[in-house]
C-alpha cells in the first residue's frame, strides 16, 4: 500500500496523455487513460521504493516526433478503492523523487471526492 498527498502539477500530463502514441500504448497494456495523471506527494520511505517498483513495471518505449524526443514510460498497475489504476513513472521526470503520477480509465478526484492536500491510498 502507497499512501500520498494529493497535489496539483503543471498540466503536462493532460498534454503528455493527449499524444496518440503514449495513448494507443497505454490502452493496449491497460486501459484508455483519462486525459490527465494526479500526482501524489510520498514520503522518502515510500520514495526509495520506487527503484524496486520499476523492476516490475511494464514498458512504453519513448519515440521521436519533429525533431522532438518524447521519453519512455513505466507503468505499474494499482488499485484505488478496488477500482483499476496504474503508476506512470516517465524516464525523462521533472518532478521531485517524492512525487508520483497516477493514470486511470477515470477521473480519479471526482470519483472520490478528493482535493489538493487529501490523502490517496494506492494499493499495489
Ligand atoms: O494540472 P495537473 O498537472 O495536476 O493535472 P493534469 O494531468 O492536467 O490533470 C487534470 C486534473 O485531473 C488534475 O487535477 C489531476 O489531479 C486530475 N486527474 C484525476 O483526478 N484523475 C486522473 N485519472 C487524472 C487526472
Amino acid at each position: 500500500m502507497i499512501i500520498g498527498k494529493i497535489v496539483s502539477g503543471l498540466g503536462e500530463g493532460r498534454y503528455f496523455l493527449s499524444l496518440p502514441h503514449y495513448r494507443s500504448s497505454i490502452s493496449r497494456l491497460l486501459f484508455p487513460p483519462y486525459p490527465g495523471t494526479l500526482n501524489i506527494v510520498v514520503d522518502k520511505k515510500q520514495a526509495v521504493l520506487k527503484d524496486r517498483l520499476l523492476k516490475e513495471a511494464l514498458y512504453v518505449p519513448g519515440f521521436h516526433k519533429e525533431g522532438k524526443r518524447y521519453g519512455a514510460v513505466y507503468l505499474l498497475p494499482c488499485s484505488i478503492a478496488g477500482r483499476r489504476a496504474a503508476f506512470i513513472f516517465p524516464e525523462i521526470n521533472r518532478h521531485p523523487a517524492e512525487v508520483w503520477e497516477i493514470i486511470a480509465p477515470f477521473h480519479i478526484r471526482s470519483a472520490f471526492g478528493k482535493k489538493d492536500g487529501d490523502l490517496l491510498e494506492v494499493e499495489l
